[in-house]
């Protein structure tokens, strides 16, 4: 495939930015789409330019640091699917796709396509663990019965990669999807009812003091993100909110 790229280029933080085209040949539609970008890069970089900066580190849909818009759509065209896990078999011969980083003021550009997602770093700091007996006498996992429904759902929460997608695709950029999978994924357990009082409370208000928006329930966080997490937990941030603010 032969394709034009209009991807997004900014020197650093303070630089204003802007598209710029390139042009890339001979891209196999069995490549992945950071191999496409590794492409470019060489290209680029065997003409004495400056490589397109992006991130990425487990190329299987895991570490969720493989931040793009592509096309208008965080993570790209393909429903349930990170960055790293987009094929080029996607797209057509001939085809122009525009890259661009994930835009909130909460995650500012450092570099192109690079931004700053520290701000998830410190509302996970601020509630987003569970406090456990580690001197010697740990208990073992299976001597606390969960119900299998709780588990799943505990499970299905905790599939969140922290990517930041709900946020680059919410008109507020809003970070409850993310906020609400980690509330989730220790209220639902009996392990996370030590801090359940403080959780949601310190979590929601670190995501204000970093200036992510409010959720407006129009749901296209939950179409974007690449796990599939559910608005529900959204609801049930909510619930433990209110809960943690009657004393
Ligand atoms: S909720 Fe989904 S889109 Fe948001 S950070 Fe987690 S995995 Fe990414
Ligand atoms: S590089 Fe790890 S999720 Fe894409």
């Amino acid at each position: 495939m032969n394709l034009t790229l209009k991807i997004w280029r900014q020197k650093s933080a303070n630089d204003k930015g802007k598209m710029v085209d390139y042009k890339v040949a001979g891209i196999s539609e069995h490549m992945s789409f950071l191999e496409m970008m590794d492409v470019l890069n060489e290209q680029l970089i065997n003409s004495g330019e400056e490589p397109v900066s992006f991130d990425h580190d487990c190329r299987e849909g895991i570490c969720g640091s493989c931040s793009m818009f592509i096309n208008g759509e965080a993570h790209g065209p393909v429903k349930g699917t990170t960055t790293c896990q987009l094929h080029m078999r996607s797209f057509n011969d001939g085809d122009t796709i525009y890259i661009e980083p994930f835009r909130a003021k909460a995650f500012p550009v450092i570099k192109d396509l690079v931004v700053n997602r520290s701000s998830f770093d410190r509302i996970q700091h601020s509630g987003g663990f569970i406090s456990v007996n580690t001197s010697g006498n740990t208990q073992d996992a299976n001597a606390t019965p969960i119900p299998k429904h709780d588990a799943d759902l505990a499970m299905d929460a905790a599939a969140c990669i922290g990517c930041g997608a709900c946020v680059a695709t919410c008109k507020n950029s809003s970070a409850m999807l993310f906020v609400g999978a980690k509330v989730s994924q220790y209220a639902l357990l009996p392990q996370g009812q030590v801090e359940a009082k403080e959780r949601a409370q310190n979590m929601v208000a670190q995501m204000d003091a970093e200036g992510f928006g409010n959720c407006t329930n129009t749901g296209a966080c939950e179409v974007e993100c690449p796990k599939g997490i559910s608005l529900s937990n959204i609801a049930r941030m909510n619930r433990e909110f209110l809960s943690g603010a009657i004393k």
